[in-house]
């Protein structure tokens, strides 16, 4: 096993109810809030109005209209706020678009010039204001990891800002707050969690045993709930194991004892930069057609062990098994409602060069994922989803 450090300082409230403690865990900051919210989603659901009702004490300043994907321009107004009115701590309440905005601001807030010079150079993060979240979406992780994904809007660049600063103090996880999320933003959702925990599990295993098998327990959860909760969205079971599931597919508990670069994501940042597509959408889309890229004489004894494990094949030669996990991998998502083909969704392929040297050129992708990948391979890949 790998060497490995691990300190996920984020306290979690998982559970019914468990909003009633921001009053007494945000005072131990102060008292001026930036609430950092999305579309509309928390006022149609009651739960803007709870946050009134929980925070009586406080001074609130809102920043409304995080867009999926969030844009620098939001993080600009947001950290503009925070210097202006002098604010303590910055509340998320929404999915990750909300979270990586609200992460970006609480560091640029300490920052005078302009908040990408983070993204593009992380030394230059300093201090973060407190950030706490109240989630509405699982998907990213972003409640428990130190991770910001961001949009410039300006350059189509869609990167990563990562900072031990940025982990969230505290994260209220209530599954009934997923209640009302619509059909396809579970699905897509859902398939975020999956795609985190294959960027994980598909790494050269250095005998982290344990890591796999944490792994292969958290795809059979979302396998095995994906469907009822978009079947059922009032099923607390299936609300709450999706949840926590989206929790500890990313706050680095399963890359314990392993490592290298990741491979699906960086090729799907693109289309979100370029396509301002939905992350699950396009994660659910490129992975099989990733799996049948990379699966060759080297990686085919790990693909069938996630057939056998995971799917419970029990096929005895391994690429017939390999074969066999990633078409059920296919069809999952198919029958989770999301679309199978970028056509699908108006994507041709006039920008898949550009997309895939971006993908390469920002990531490690041609020099430490899983199976090294050049700009003609993701090209390649582009093409098969079409
Ligand atoms: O904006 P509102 O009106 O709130 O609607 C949102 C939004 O349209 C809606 N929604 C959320 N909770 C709801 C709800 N609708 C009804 N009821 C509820 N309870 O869902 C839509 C999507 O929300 P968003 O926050 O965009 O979703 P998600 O959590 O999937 O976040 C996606 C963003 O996170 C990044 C993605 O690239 C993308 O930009 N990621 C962040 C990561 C991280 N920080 O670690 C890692 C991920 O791999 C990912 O890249
Ligand atoms: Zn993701």
């Amino acid at each position: 096993m790998n060497n490995y450090e691990f300190c996920v300082p984020t306290d979690i409230r998982f559970g019914k109810d468990q909003i009633e403690c921001l009053d007494k865990e945000i005072k131990k900051y102060g008292k001026k809030i930036l609430m950092v919210y999305g579309g509309g989603s928390i006022k149609r659901t009651g739960l803007y109005d709870k946050v009134y009702e929980v925070l009586k004490g406080f001074k609130i300043y809102e920043l409304p209209g995080i867009e999926p994907n969030p844009k620098l321009s939001s993080v600009r107004k947001g950290a503009e706020m925070c210097k202006k009115y002098g604010i303590d701590v910055v509340l998320a309440i929404g999915g990750g678009s909300c979270i990586d905005a609200s992460k970006h601001i609480a560091c640029a807030a300490f920052y005078d010039k302009d908040p990408w010079d983070l993204v593009l150079d992380k030394k230059k993060v300093t201090k973060a204001l407190p950030i706490f979240t109240v989630l509405t979406i699982c998907a990213t992780g972003s409640e428990m990891n130190p991770g910001a994904v961001i949009s410039n809007e300006d350059t189509k660049e869609k990167l990563e800002i990562n900072h031990p600063l940025l982990y969230p103090r505290l994260s209220v996880c209530d599954p009934t707050y997923l209640f009302t999320l619509p059909k396809r933003q579970t699905a897509a959702g859902t398939a975020d969690i999956i795609s985190h925990i294959f960027e994980q599990y598909f790494q050269p295993n250095d005998g982290a045993y344990i890591t796999d098998r944490l792994s292969e327990a958290a795809l059979k959860t979302c396998f095995k709930y994906g469907p009822i909760a978009i079947k059922e969205p009032q099923n607390y079971e299936a609300r709450s194991n999706l949840m926590w599931t989206s929790s500890i597919a990313l706050n680095h508990l399963l890359t314990f004892g392993k490592g290298g670069a990741w491979s699906v994501h960086p090729i799907e940042h693109e289309l979100s930069a370029f396509y301002d597509i939905t992350h699950g959408v396009g994660l659910a889309i490129l992975t099989p057609a990733w799996m049948r890229y990379v699966l060759n004489s080297e990686t085919v004894k790990r693909f069938a062990m996630f057939a056998r494990n995971v799917w419970d094949l029990d096929r005895s030669d391994d690429y017939e098994a390999a074969i066999a996990g990633i078409s059920l991998t296919e069809h999952f998502f198919i029958e989770l409602g999301l679309p199978g083909t970028l056509s699908e969704i108006g994507i041709d392929d006039s920008k898949f060069e550009l997309m895939a040297s971006e993908a390469v050129r920002t990531s490690g992708l041609s020099t430490r994922a899983y199976v090294k990948l050049d700009t003609e391979d993701v090209v390649q890949i582009y093409r098969n989803c079409l």
